[in-house]
């Protein structure tokens, strides 16, 4: 592990939230999502000021209490951190989190639009960038400046699409500052980001190349990214080295893959929630298992998932009653419309294929939105099928953390446009994500496969993820931020 450091981490969503519970306590609440879970190691092994925004009223009131200064927190395994929330204005942060990061960002970036419907791009994007995104990245590079200040030689880790801006706003501010920024989601082809204003993409990509390294989880996203900043901004990028030089400034463009930590999901596995809830689940598990778990995002791909499955008990009378598939999906982003529509989308779904098979007691589509992190935990270990169809997707880390406990010899199908394919793509069967038929075939053929093959297949997928954990990840990170911080050249 390398040396202790000191790291400012910067996300929208932060490692804790606070509530009031009932009696009128505060209670601390565990951040939900990929990236806080993974980047939650950092904090025992550096000194980690984690900037975020607060999202609740109680954060609001935590952060006024703090006097605009960072709070000590203490994290699960007990390691102390400070924690800086960083309070907006309620208009300005509706806007850049619910118009702009994530139904203009998270939509074009994981391709979710058909152009000759949407996106229309009219005065309330335009408000709602000016009036939300800059200011809520301003504020975000400001607290960070404080940060800087007291602690000069600390270097920033930006996360994440809420956040392009913040790093010019940094660096014009230091031109010798340490930055990086990992982008946690795809990156789509250069033509594409030509739906947003000049102004805007241009932004975006400036925004980006003032960091010592970007980090994408995937190789495509990061050549797609060096394409864009070439086409867009003129910036000169060296395809070679990976390095594209900009306003005399340069980023080194990286492809580091997040990971998990396999002991957690070890110990995870054996804790008492989680097998008394496994205890539940094996009572009633058909004899063969399709799981899948997911956010109700549309870039997930659930409806096409049960479609699949609907195709594959068409093909497959003889598995009625045996085969089931549990969907265990996480409500997410409700407040946009979007969002809201594609959950309504799932539930009449999964109705559909229920309302065509069901007999005597066998419901095929097992259908559970909530957020029960235990709950997916048993469901990985009783799995014999995973499936996991992103449109796009810029890791997934079900794909690492099922294989990960799974005690059935399952089978991974996976989506080739999943950012977790460039890895794990030899020992899954990959679908294309809009394909039905094939996503129906690889159900049958994974069910079909024999059980040498599902066990060495998993066990491949096992060693691999544990050769290529977080922790490996977050040094690397740590190591590409040292090699490239180029405090003399800007
Ligand atoms: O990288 C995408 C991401 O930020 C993940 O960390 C997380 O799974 C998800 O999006 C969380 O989204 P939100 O903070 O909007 O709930």
């Amino acid at each position: 592990m390398a040396a202790r450091r000191k790291l400012i981490v910067v996300s929208n969503r932060g490692p804790v939230s606070f509530t009031r519970d009932e009696d009128g306590n505060r209670v601390a609440r565990r951040g939900g999502g990929g990236l806080v879970t993974a980047l939650r190691s950092l904090v025992a092994h550096h000194d980690v000021t984690w900037i975020a925004s607060a999202m609740t009223d109680e954060d609001r009131t935590v952060a006024e209490e703090a006097g605009g200064d960072a709070i000590e927190e203490v994290a699960r395994d007990g390691s102390l951190y400070r924690l800086r929330l960083v309070s907006h204005d309620p208009a300005a942060y509706d806007w850049y989190y619910n118009v702009v990061a994530n139904p203009t960002l998270w939509f074009l970036q994981h391709y979710l639009w058909a152009l000759a419907y949407a996106p229309d791009i009219d005065r309330g994007l335009h408000h709602a960038w000016d009036g939300g995104y800059v200011p809520v990245n301003q504020a975000f590079a400001d607290a960070v400046l404080i940060e800087l200040d007291a602690q000069p030689d600390a270097s920033v880790f930006f996360h994440d699409y809420h956040l392009y801006l913040a790093p010019r706003f940094v660096r014009d501010a230091r031109p010798d500052a340490s930055l990086g920024h990992f982008v946690h989601i795809p990156w789509p082809e250069p033509n594409l980001w030509r739906v947003l204003p000049e102004q805007i993409r241009r932004a975006i990509h400036d925004g980006l190349l003032a960091n010592d390294v970007v980090g994408f989880h995937a190789n495509r996203w990061r050549r797609s990214f060096q394409r864009s900043s070439r086409d867009l901004l003129e910036a000169e990028c060296d395809f070679d080295s990976s390095i594209c030089s900009w306003r005399g400034g340069r980023t080194f463009v990286a492809a580091r893959p997040i990971s998990v930590d396999p002991s957690e999901f070890e110990e995870l596995a054996e804790s008492e929630p989680v097998l008394r809830l496994e205890a539940e689940l094996e009572l009633r598990r058909p004899e063969f298992l399709i799981l899948r778990v997911d956010r109700t995002d549309p870039s997930k791909n659930v409806v096409r998932g049960f479609r699949a499955f609907e195709f594959y008990l068409d093909a497959h009378p003889e598995m009625h009653g045996r085969v089931g598939m549990l969907a265990l999906l996480d409500p997410s982003r409700q407040d946009i419309p979007e969002y809201a529509e594609y959950l309504g989308a799932i539930q009449r779904a999964a109705r559909m294929v229920n309302d065509r098979f069901q007999r005597n007691g066998w419901v095929p589509v097992d259908l559970r939105i909530e957020d029960n992190f235990p709950l997916s935990v048993a469901a990985y270990k009783q799995y014999d099928v995973l499936l996991v169809n992103a449109i796009y997707d810029g890791l997934n880390l079900i794909a690492k953390e099922g294989p990960l406990v799974n005690e059935r010899d399952g089978v991974l199908i996976l989506s080739e446009n999943a950012g977790a394919h460039e890895e794990l793509g030899p020992w899954a069967l990959s679908v294309n994500p809009f394909d039905l038929e094939e996503q129906a075939q690889a159900i049958h053929a994974a069910i079909d496969m024999d059980r040498g093959e599902r066990r060495a297949r998993l066990e491949a997928i096992r060693e691999y993820v544990r050769a290529h954990d977080v922790g490996a990840w977050l040094e690397t990170q740590l190591e590409d931020l040292d090699r490239w911080s180029a405090k003399a050249a800007r």
